[in-house]
């Protein structure tokens, strides 16, 4: 029998016993060292192996490499073992109390506008409405040429522009901007799709506009399109008061007003009464309300009849077919919803706002 075996033997029982004795983990890393590290007396065995002959090699080389692992194993256990140890320890001498509560972790939560959003969004499915999106970046043709608003033409000023690339500035079959509201989405549907069509198109647009309490460079917008045989401007109010209905409740205050929109014939506004002042233009103390303008009123959404050229435009028989079409502002909606003042807090970013919803 091979010296070296009665060696491992050796190095085994003088291994386990210490390890059995040790309490601590700087103690359990001196350990390591000593038996399982370069310099070891087991480590240098292995590294020694080459040099034997074939049979003892092979009797020597498998106890050795067996008592690794068990000196490994045995390591392991009792590093688990003091980890509890330490535990009950702590737990005892009362430094750790298990009853108190968990720190809460921060939980987020959406949007005020993203949950206005998804109400508004989930009202008009209701009703029968299929969710549709289109691009941010938009072709001037798809902004205002095939909704009748040519280049240099006066109805432009009622969108004050984002031109993506300057030198286009103003307009041209080529010019690409951010679009100014949804409605591109009407002509973009229309062109791939045949009646009847049942859409809603939200998403962000933007104005090259000052900014007031009602007024922001980006707002959301929900449009709405319905075409067939046989629609109506009551349809059109019917949906439109009927949303409102499901949105703010039984009884709410809506005013419809003659308004203009090239891509629309007839046109009309809706407003809804002003919750920040209770629709009476002045606020309890006196002072006159800036949501509403002192009006009573805000304007939640343009509409209309979409206009027999854009419906020839896009293929369709403007003799058989007819729709209405609407844009919703999503930030008023959300404004008359919570009381909210000024459109410019939801972008600030300041969570003791945002926290709130
Ligand atoms: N696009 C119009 C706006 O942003 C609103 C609108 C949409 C009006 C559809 C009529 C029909 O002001």
């Amino acid at each position: 029998m091979s010296p070296l075996l009665v060696e491992l033997e050796d190095i085994k029982s003088q291994a386990l016993s210490e390890l059995a004795a040790i309490s601590d983990s700087a103690a359990l890393e001196s350990w390591r060292v000593a038996f399982l590290g370069r310099r070891a007396r087991l480590t240098e065995i292995l590294r020694r192996l080459a040099s034997l002959s074939l049979e003892e090699r092979r009797e020597v080389g498998a106890a050795a490499n067996l008592l690794k692992e068990n000196l490994l194993a045995a390591f392991q256990e009792r590093e688990a073992r003091l980890r509890e140890l330490d535990i009950a320890q702590v737990t005892q001498l009362g430094r750790l109390d298990t009853t108190l509560p968990g720190r809460p972790l921060p939980r987020g939560r959406l949007h005020p506008i993203t949950q206005t959003l998804r109400d508004v969004i989930g009202v008009f499915q209701g009703m029968g409405f299929q969710v549709v999106e289109g691009p941010e970046v938009e072709w001037d043709r798809y902004n205002f040429q095939l909704l009748r608003i040519p280049e240099d033409h006066p109805a432009r000023d009622m969108w004050a522009t984002l031109w993506v690339d300057s030198s286009s500035a103003g307009g041209g079959e080529r010019s690409m901007l951010l679009r100014t509201h949804t409605s591109p989405n009407q002509v973009r549907y229309m062109e791939r799709h045949q009646p009847p069509v049942r859409i809603v198109v939200p998403g962000k647009v933007y104005r090259f506009e000052a900014t007031d309490a009602t007024h922001d460079w980006m707002h959301t917008q929900v449009e709405g399109l319905a075409i067939d045989e046989g629609i109506s401007m009551a349809d059109l109010k019917g949906t439109l008061e009927e949303f409102a209905r499901r949105m703010f409740g039984e009884g709410t205050k809506l005013f419809f007003h003659c308004d203009y929109f090239p891509f629309t014939e007839p046109s009309m506004g809706m407003l809804i009464g002003c919750a920040i002042c209770g629709g009476q233009g002045r606020l309890a103390n006196g002072q006159g309300c800036s949501t509403c303008k002192e009006t009573g009123w805000i304007e939640i959404l343009g509409s209309g009849m979409v206009h027999p050229e854009i419906l020839a435009n896009v293929g369709y028989d403007p003799e058989r077919y007819t729709g209405f079409a609407w844009g919703i502002g999503i930030e008023r909606i959300a404004m008359l919803r919570h009381g909210i003042d000024d459109i410019r807090l939801f972008y600030q970013n300041d969570l003791r706002f945002l926290e709130q919803f």
